[in-house]
């Protein structure tokens, strides 16, 4: 694995330690209406991927976006899974056998410090996990550079919408300690960062604004009309 930056160290830190009941975990959010399939799906909808295409999944975890990212590429794509978690990457795998899929890559490393694949890549997702890194602008910056033109990006988080009260986002940070989520990573704003950064494609808020699903691309000329 490539070095480790302190933020990368701590989910490393978590993620090894609640590899093994994440995905249970995220059963949790269905009795609070928390529709995460359902932001998923517009999540990898927006990358607008094509049969053959390489799509690149950024703090993979379990792999709980594969089904849908290996749907939209098909047997001819290649979608390469990143995690600094081994025990996240193992269920990714079992996943991706369960699928019976021959053309996932997963690679250990830390997002903040990964080389990346070279200008090869037709999109990159990131669910649930730029924010936890106070440099996610750095990274935002640096896949800009693994797209070739006309890729998007697109990056699913939870964040305090503005205006909370400060005993909310406390609650908010609580819920969701078991995640690593520390206060000062829902009052980031990936989505704005990425918008800022690329050429925005769209931009949707879910449950209140909890959740925000941001997609841009690095070519204009490619925007919808
Ligand atoms: C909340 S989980 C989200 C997993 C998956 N994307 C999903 O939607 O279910 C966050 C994931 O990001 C990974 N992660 C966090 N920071 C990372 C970093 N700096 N480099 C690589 N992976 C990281 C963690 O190991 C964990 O698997």
């Amino acid at each position: 694995m490539s070095r480790l930056s302190a933020d990368g160290a701590f989910a490393r830190q978590v993620y090894t330690r609640i590899a093994g009941y994440y995905d249970p975990l995220l059963w949790l959010f269905v009795p609070m209406g928390v529709r995460l399939g359902r932001y998923r799906a517009a999540l990898v909808d927006g990358l607008a991927l094509a049969p053959g295409d390489t799509v690149v999944d950024l703090g993979c975890g379990t792999g709980r976006n594969l089904p849908r990212l290996a749907r939209a590429v098909g047997p001819a794509g290649r979608i390469i899974g990143v995690d600094v978690s081994a025990g996240m990457l193992e269920r990714a795998r079992r996943r991706a056998d369960a699928l019976g899929l021959d053309n996932v890559s997963l690679v250990q490393a830390d997002f903040l410090q990964w080389a990346g694949p070279g200008r090869s890549v037709d999109a990159v997702c990131a669910a649930l996990t730029l924010g936890m890194s106070g440099d996610y602008p750095v990274v935002i910056d640096r896949a800009a550079g693994w797209l070739r033109p006309g890729g998007r990006f697109g990056a699913l988080e939870m964040q305090a919408p503005e205006g909370w009260p400060a005993w909310l986002v406390r609650a908010g940070v609580a819920l969701n300690r078991v995640f690593g989520v520390r206060p000062e990573q829902i009052t980031r704003r990936v989505d704005q960062a990425l918008l800022a950064r690329l050429t925005p494609v769209y931009h949707r808020y879910y449950y209140g604004g909890v959740f925000t699903l941001a997609v841009g691309c690095v070519d204009e000329r490619t925007l919808p009309s």
